[in-house]
């Protein structure tokens, strides 16, 4: 049985002084606890998240991480400086990283091993843009990005987490449908079977992300083959959030 996550990317928004006050709000609304939350601000936001976190069963995560250890790497942040934090998660390949600061699938598989090593869980973004959806390639813009982003990985596959966030559905309203969303995250879950096991595919949680808000998280939730939602826009705000974690 998977658990289903509901995963707040804040992108760069929300300032230290914005998150304290976000998430002092959200630790006092009551949360299924069935459902996995988690909260991903930006780096200078952290700390603060942490402090107001502690204790509850928000989890929290990291929007990207370097894949070296600490050292001469200017503007970069490690695992250990997330670990220290209490990060569990850390989103990787996310398609405005792939497109705004040219992280290749091959940057993506060195920050998924890192991250791994270190005993972190990843969430692996992939998705199509729209001209390769409009060509019907979508299948195999996802299939490549699984295979090169998960290649040579063998250890801690449980701690891996798949986002499918097509990129024409990001911030636009423009959602999946529902169906098409389901049918993704299935091939998803073939293409992992074929990279790991079926046994690994089946226990491995799979989200889709775009647009995704208090109004169609239900509907999205009740297919089959998604576990759970990496949300932008509509988790920047506390209510919206509770919404989307008690979707059921
Ligand atoms: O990572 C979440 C994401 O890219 C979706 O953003 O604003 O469409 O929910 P949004």
């Amino acid at each position: 049985m998977r658990k289903k996550l509901i995963a707040g990317n804040w992108k760069m928004n929300l300032n230290v002084t914005d998150t304290r006050k976000m998430l002092s709000e959200l630790v006092e609304k009551n949360l299924n606890s069935e459902v996995e939350a988690l909260i991903c601000p930006p780096f200078t936001s952290l700390e603060a998240a942490s402090e107001i976190l502690k204790g509850t069963n928000i989890k929290l995560g990291a929007q990207n991480v370097s894949e070296y250890e600490d050292g001469a790497r200017t503007g970069e942040i490690s695992t250990n400086m997330l670990k220290d934090l209490s990060v569990s998660y850390v989103i990787i390949g996310h398609s405005e990283r792939r497109t705004y600061y040219g992280e290749t699938d091959e940057i993506v598989n060195e920050k998924i091993k890192r991250t791994l090593s270190q005993n972190l869980k990843a969430v692996l973004c992939v998705g199509e843009d729209e001209v390769e959806r409009r060509e019907n390639r979508h299948e195999e813009v996802v299939k490549s990005q699984l295979e090169k982003g998960l290649r040579e990985i063998s250890e801690n596959t449980e701690d891996i987490v798949i986002a499918y966030e097509p990129i024409w559905a990001i911030g636009t309203g423009n959602t999946c449908s529902s169906e098409d969303a389901e049918s993704m995250c299935k091939f998803i879950r073939s293409s992992v079977a074929n990279i790991f096991s079926s046994e690994i595919a089946d226990n491995m949680r799979i989200l889709y992300g775009g647009s995704v808000k208090p109004s169609n998280v239900r509907e999205l939730m009740s297919n089959e083959n998604i576990d759970g939602a990496l949300v932008g826009g509509a988790s920047l705000k506390a209510e919206d959030f509770q919404s989307l974690v008690n979707f059921g």
